[in-house]
């Protein structure tokens, strides 16, 4: 799917939220045979931040919602629709996003999950943008919340060292200047099983695995592949270059694909946006946490240009181009 949006669809809030645990790289080394030089030299991730027993992804999602429409200064009952983005439901059902519109007062707004792992909040933002374009909705609620730690094997160190827990959340709306710009996804199944959970349901976390599975390398070369081609096409439907970008929100998944991927497109290392040494790979809760911190450090204004880059199990990606239109904070 690659296509402009011809449709005015805006940011109108945005907020995020990360679990208060700290856990770091000396802390895994005490429970798997890794070290603090070995994943931060790999990966760029120093720590991660993993959710309390009594938290979930309904839980951190509804906190950054909340934030989001403080944010777009909106009340619960003014939106029409609540996306989830999620690879670590609640339950298989009911919907995270049904969850989240009950702890945040929602009441009679739709809802669904939207499973594309880290590539899910694109997803989810292009069916935000879809449903506002097609005049189903005027507001839509759009979040990416993981609570991954519950689908880790903690004996794993291939994979253990890698994940982290956090929400990001998005108030999308119609706009008459700037927002949505263009879209490019696509997913390649014969790659689906390079990355994989082969059950999900976090509700009851005592419970036995299973957990992610993941070809580390394999995964490694799609990803550094995909970023590149996807954004190109992206800024292509748009009628747009790289040289309109002014800043590059890429998914979080490890410093060395993110810098790859900078490299070869030429963006100036000033203008990519990264998080992943203190959040490790949020899946579909990176790119709206890394939105809602470049935005809230002034690395983002009004008129911007943002380019966001999805990718992961699937194996799936997807790109987005945003013209901001928020104030700074
Ligand atoms: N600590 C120490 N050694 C380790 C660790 C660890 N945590 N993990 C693996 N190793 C060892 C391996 O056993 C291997 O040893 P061997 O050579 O004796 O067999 C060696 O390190 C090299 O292993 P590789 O897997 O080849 O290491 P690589 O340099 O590829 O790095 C990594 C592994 C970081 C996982 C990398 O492959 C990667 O980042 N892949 C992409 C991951 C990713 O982005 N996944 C998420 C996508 S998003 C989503 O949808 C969820």
């Amino acid at each position: 799917m690659i296509a402009a949006c011809p449709e005015g669809v805006a940011v109108l809030g945005i907020g995020s939220h990360v679990p208060d645990r700290v856990v770091t790289n000396d802390e895994i080394a005490t429970m798997v045979e890794t070290s603090d030089e070995w994943i931060a030299q790999r990966t760029g991730i120093h720590e991660r931040r993993i959710a309390a027993a009594d938290d979930s992804s309904a839980s951190l999602g509804a906190e950054a919602a909340r934030i989001a429409l403080a944010s777009a200064g909106l009340a619960p009952s003014q939106l029409d629709l609540i996306v989830a983005a999620t690879a670590s439901p609640d339950y298989y059902f009911p919907a995270t996003a049904s969850l989240i519109g009950d702890a945040i007062g929602a009441v009679d707004v739709a809802g669904y999950d939207l499973s594309a792992a880290c590539t899910g909040f694109i997803y989810a933002l292009a069916q935000g943008y879809s449903q506002i374009a097609a005049g189903l909705a005027d507001t839509v609620l759009v979040v990416g919340t993981e609570v991954f730690s519950r689908l880790l094997d903690w004996d794993d160190r291939s994979t253990c060292i890698l994940f982290g827990d956090g929400a990001g959340a998005v108030v999308l709306g119609r706009s008459q200047t700037g927002g949505l710009r263009g879209f490019e996804m696509g997913a390649d199944g014969s790659g689906g099983l390079l990355l994989s959970v082969a059950a999900a349901g976090n509700a009851h976390p005592d419970r036995e695995g299973p957990y992610v599975r993941m070809n580390g390398p394999e995964v490694y070369k799609f990803a550094t592949r995909v970023v590149v081609e996807s954004a190109m096409r992206c800024l292509d439907a748009a009628g747009m270059s790289v040289a309109d970008v002014d800043c590059f929100v890429p998914h979080q998944a490890n410093r060395r694909i993110i810098d790859h991927a900078a490299r070869r497109l030429g963006i100036d290392e000033g203008k990519v946006f990264t998080n992943v040494d203190r959040y490790g790979n949020t899946s579909a809760g990176s790119i709206p946490i890394g939105l809602d911190e470049a935005w809230r450090q002034g690395r983002i204004d009004r008129g911007d240009i943002v380019l966001m880059v999805g990718f992961g199990g699937g194996l799936a990606w997807g790109s987005a181009l945003l013209e901001w239109t928020k104030e700074r904070v």
